[in-house]
């Protein structure tokens, strides 16, 4: 039997999202039918929708979702019916080189639900991510729920199904953030912010918030930023290296992800320390650095995707940290919307009106 839900779809590049019937077929064997609780805007969301992330349009976007396991296919063990879950865009196969080496947070060969979700008239939709969640149900690999605590706000946990987990992750796992360190954190929103709040949890002292937009920067101290930098206004490189005696600091994240803010992070970052780019370039972007520089300031330069988490190792740990009072996700959540105020919610993200607007179902 198939289901007959409403969803948010990307028809054409360019073009605004539409709500459109889907059929969301019963799970087959490995799959689970997810009924969505709520679901997170995020800018990836966008970047399908622009034709950033590939031209197989339509594109059925949300992926920050929680929700309730509502039927599984046959072998699934992991999760039941009436379980309580993230889902995430990282379910490891165990076989493939990464995972065969004891990286399963790498995974080279993540999967997702086999059978395809389509328009009324049968055309096949691209899940964003894999997973699809700006509707009532969606069909999703059983490896892509992630149980965690049921008495977690599932606007506030469904975050981390994606941006909010690679910000923590960026700073916590990627980045290897500790206590003492001084990280800059270029790009506050959802992503940044969360970025700064890892660099908190895992004992960062000087923790610099760097954005264009002064409402930013202020949210941004909530999360944990000890300074903030107006780039538009003041050379982020000089301002950081002023507040880190001169030096740099010990992680610079660039949560944006263009040239220009890559540049800024590769400078304004101490010898020997870590860049960490996890906002994400479109495929015209390229980036020019003296390889002279590169070598002589040493340390690493690395790329942060998903937080380099592993869902069922870091959800159920977050959740619980956020149970305790020691991570605000509350605080992501600026707005929550109907499934047809996605569109509405992309002009505010553009705007910088939010950190997040959720989908609540
Ligand atoms: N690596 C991953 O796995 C992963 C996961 C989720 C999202 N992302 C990416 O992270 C990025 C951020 O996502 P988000 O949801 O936080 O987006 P967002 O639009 O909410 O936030 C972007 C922030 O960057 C600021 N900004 C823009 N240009 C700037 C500049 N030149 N200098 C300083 N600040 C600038 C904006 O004012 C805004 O506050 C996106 O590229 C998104 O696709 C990556
Ligand atoms: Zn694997
Ligand atoms: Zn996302």
């Amino acid at each position: 039997m198939a289901h007959e839900v409403r969803g948010v779809v990307a028809l054409a590049k360019g073009q605004p999202v539409s709500l459109e019937t889907i059929i969301v077929p019963d799970p087959g064997p490995g799959e689970a039918l997810v009924k969505i609780q709520a679901c997170g805007v995020c800018h990836t969301d966008l970047h399908y929708r622009e034709g950033g992330i590939s031209d197989d349009f339509p594109f059925f976007l949300g992926h920050e979702a929680a929700g309730v396991v509502e039927a599984v296919g046959e072998g699934v063990t992991d999760v039941a019916p009436g379980d309580f879950v993230v889902l995430n865009w990282r379910a490891v196969c165990g076989a493939c080189r990464a995972c065969l080496r004891g990286r399963p947070q790498y995974c080279f060969a993540t999967h997702n639900a086999k059978q395809k979700m389509t328009l009324a008239d049968g055309t096949v939709l691209s899940p964003a991510l894999g997973i699809g969640a700006f509707a009532e149900k969606t069909l999703v690999a059983a490896g892509q729920c992630t149980k965690v605590d049921p008495a977690a706000s599932p606007a506030a946990v469904g975050l981390l199904g994606c941006g909010v987990m690679a910000g923590l992750g960026a700073a916590m796992n990627t980045g290897g953030v500790t206590r003492g360190d001084s990280v800059a954190v270029i790009g506050c929103g959802g992503v940044g912010d969360a970025a700064i709040a890892g660099a908190d949890l895992a004992g960062a002292t000087t923790i610099i918030a760097v954005d264009v937009d002064d409402r930013k920067l202020e949210w941004a101290r909530r999360f944990g930023a000890t300074h903030t930098v107006n780039s538009r206004e003041t050379d982020p490189v000089e301002a950081i290296r002023d507040l880190t005696g001169g030096f740099g600091a010990d992680v610079v994240i660039d949560a944006v992800g263009r040239p220009e803010t890559y540049r800024q992070a590769f400078y304004a970052r101490d010898l020997a320390g870590t860049v960490v780019l996890v906002g994400v370039p479109t495929p015209e972007m390229t980036l020019e650095l003296p390889l002279l520089d590169v070598f002589g300031r040493g340390g690493a330069l690395k790329s942060s995707w998903y937080g380099d988490c592993l869902p069922s190792r870091d959800f159920p740990m977050l959740v619980s940290l956020y149970r305790q009072g020691r991570l605000d996700l509350d605080a992501f959540v600026s707005e929550t919307i109907a499934l047809d105020e996605v569109e509405a919610a992309f002009d505010k993200m553009h705007r910088g009106e939010v950190l997040r607007s959720v989908v609540v179902l």
